[in-house]
Formats: structure tokens, sequence, C-alpha cells
């Protein structure tokens, strides 16, 4: 017999969305959150058969590892920036939008904080003027594309297009695929295209110089706000675009973007420890176990910001292993002993060992 749990994973698959083509987009975009169930505590657990027990553990192992958004300041920063930029966004479409860059080391929610305001947008949007077009295309105020190693002009092209689901993206010549990409962004009334992972791109050599000319030719062409997001492209030289010093102050791209640095939580001020704190509570409150509650974490943030360099990705990864451990050991608690038995991804375990 069917039990609340084994119903509860067969709805919320932790494979959910592929944000590549619109569809998934359209998904991620529309996605209800997943119910929550509540949490038992030791001796509801003792109750349990065998296999309700199994499909427990397994219910909030999927819930534990999908922890909530967390409105952060690095978060709020960007999103006003990005609001600030698509201020201009308003000018008619004859005139020259600007640009975002958010750009940072790995790991520290550049991917979350684009989506999340594309999802915010496309929502708005679909809100305001429904989801069709005037002239009866489906209207898509948002496109995501994330890039690919060695990616070259014609890639991308293919890429966009597939987002849009063009039947012809993979036949078509690399100088029709251009404009035929200019056609689906027009009649589907795209707004803002979020490039990720764009340091993909190497923009010192022959195809990463066409594919940053492509996109400004984009960002000319197109009535749209960009927003990309990738890794050390101030170091990557995505600004200059690789030109050498002299020739740097004609970059065009550095007039028209805008950088949206993201930092790592810092603990060494009181109001850093403080935002620390808040996101162990959020995180805290968040997860299912039995001994567990909201200010679980907060005795061990000095360990657990020792542990992640206060990278919220190797705090996410160390959140979902600790609970594993906590539910497998029969702690049913994130303690120091639990987080001992944790060992997480690679760059945090040697950041840690240095400190
Ligand atoms: N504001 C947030 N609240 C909760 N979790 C977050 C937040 N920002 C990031 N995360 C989590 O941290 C992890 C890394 O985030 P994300 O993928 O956005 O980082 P990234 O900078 O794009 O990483 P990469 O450099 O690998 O592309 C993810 O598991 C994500 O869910
Ligand atoms: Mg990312």
């Amino acid at each position: 017999m069917s039990n609340v749990w084994a119903a509860w994973l067969r709805r919320y698959d932790t494979d959910r969305f592929t944000l590549t083509r619109k569809q998934g987009w359209d998904r991620f975009v529309n996605a209800a959150p997943r119910d929550e169930f509540d949490t038992l505590n030791r001796r509801q657990m003792a109750g349990l058969g065998e296999d309700e027990r199994a499909d427990y553990d397994e219910a909030r192992m999927v819930w534990n590892a999908n922890l909530p958004t967390v409105r952060t300041s690095q978060l709020e920063h960007a999103n006003s920036v990005i609001d600030m930029v698509m201020a201009s966004a308003r000018r008619d479409g004859d005139k020259l939008r600007g640009s975002v860059v958010i750009d940072a080391e790995p790991g520290l929610g550049k991917t979350t904080i684009a989506t999340r305001y594309g999802r915010a947008f496309h929502r708005a949007q679909h809100r305001r003027y429904g989801t069709e077009t005037p002239e009866g295309h489906q209207f898509l105020p948002v496109a995501f594309i994330p890039i690919a190693a060695q990616i070259t002009l014609k890639g991308l092209n293919q890429r966009l297009l597939r987002f849009y689901g063009h039947p012809a993206a993979e036949t078509a010549t690399k100088d029709r695929l251009a404009s035929l990409l200019v056609d689906a962004v027009i009649s589907c009334q795209t707004r803002l295209i979020i490039v990720d992972d764009l340091h993909f791109v190497d923009f010192t050599n022959r195809n990463g110089t066409e594919v940053s000319n492509h996109l400004k030719w984009l960002a000319n062409e197109l009535p749209v706000t960009f927003v990309f997001a990738g890794v050390n492209l101030e170091e990557k030289r995505f600004f200059d675009e690789g030109l050498a010093a002299e020739e740097a102050v004609l970059a065009q791209t550095a007039r028209r973007a805008t950088r949206v640095p993201v930092a790592p939580f810092s603990i060494s001020s009181n109001a850093g420890m403080a935002a620390w704190m808040a996101l162990l509570r959020a995180f805290g409150a968040h997860l299912k176990l039995a001994d567990g509650d909201t200010e679980m974490l907060v005795p061990l943030a000095q360990e657990i910001h020792r542990r992640t360099q206060g990278r919220i990705a190797s705090l996410t990864n160390l959140l979902d292993r600790a609970c594993y451990v906590a539910i497998k050991s029969g702690t049913e608690r994130v303690t120091d002993d639990v987080l001992a038995k944790v060992r997480i991804d690679n760059a945090g375990e040697n950041g840690a060992r240095r400190l």
C-alpha cells in the first residue's frame, strides 16, 4: 500500500526542469513550490513500518536537498542593479539598451540570481500582458541560454534558436541563423535574454571575439536587455574585449555593461556575521530532522564558515550531506560531530585546511 511520502515523491521527482528549452523554462517559471509535509518526531518515526520509514527518509532527503532561495543581501543588491538597468529598457525599440554582467568566482549564486530575476520578470510580464503577443505569437518575455565550452558564433545562434524551439536550428546556414534568431526574438517579444556561463567564451581568440561582437550586434539589433553571468569575466577580459591596454579604452562593452560582483559571506564584521546567521536560520528552519530547529546551525556558525569560506554553493553541499549523516546515524540534528563526518567539495575542503 502506498503512503503519503511515496505519493509525494512521485509528484516531485528531483529532475524537474531543463532550462535550455522554452518548455522547461516555462515550467520553471510557473511551477508551484513543493507542498510541505509534517516533520515527524522520534516517537512518530518509531511507529512507522519499514517501507514507510524508507519512503519518509527519502522524501525528506529530497526536501532537505532543495533549500529555499534566500533573499540574501548579495541577491537583493544584484536585483536592484538589474532593475536599474532595466529602467532603460523602457526606451523605444530603436535606442540602445544597457546590459548587466554578474561577475564572480564559482559557486556564489550567479545562476540563482539570474534565473530568479528572470522568473519574477517573466511572471510579471505575463500577468500584465497575457501569454500571447497582439499578433498571436507565444509571448516569451525571457530567454535563458547557458553557454557551453568552445562555443562558436554558429553554436550560440543555434542554442538561442533551440530555446525558441525553432525547427531550422539544426539546418540553417550561419547567416540565416542570425536573421531567424532576430525574427524569433521579435515575434515572441522577448525583453530579457540571460546568457549564463559566459566564461566559456575565450575573448582573446578569434572565436571568442566573434561571439563577443555578435552579442554586441544582437544588443544593437534587438529591443532586449542582456544579463550575462560568468566566472571572473573581468579577468577574462570580457569588458575590454581582449584588446591590448591602449586599445581597451575603445571597448564599447565597458561602456554598455554594468558589472555586478557577488561576494562570499564574510563574518569579520558584526553585520556580516548577522547576515550569515540569518542565512543559517533560514536553512535551519527548512530542514526536516526530528531534533532539528531554526536555531540548530547558529552555534555552528563559525565552524560552518570555516568549512565553506562563506560560499553558498559549499554551504548547500555541506547541509545536504550533514542532513544525510544526521538521518542515517540517527542523530537527527546537525551537530559538531555530524559536521566532522561530512566531506564537501574539493575547493571547500582545501580552503578549510588553509584556515
Ligand atoms: N540566495 C540563495 N538562497 C539559497 N540558495 C542559494 C542562493 N544562491 C545560491 N544558492 C545555492 O547555491 C548553489 C550555487 O548557486 P549557483 O549555481 O547560483 O551559483 P553560481 O555562481 O552560478 O555557480 P557556478 O559558478 O558553479 O555557475 C546552488 O545549490 C544554489 O541553489
Ligand atoms: Mg552558474
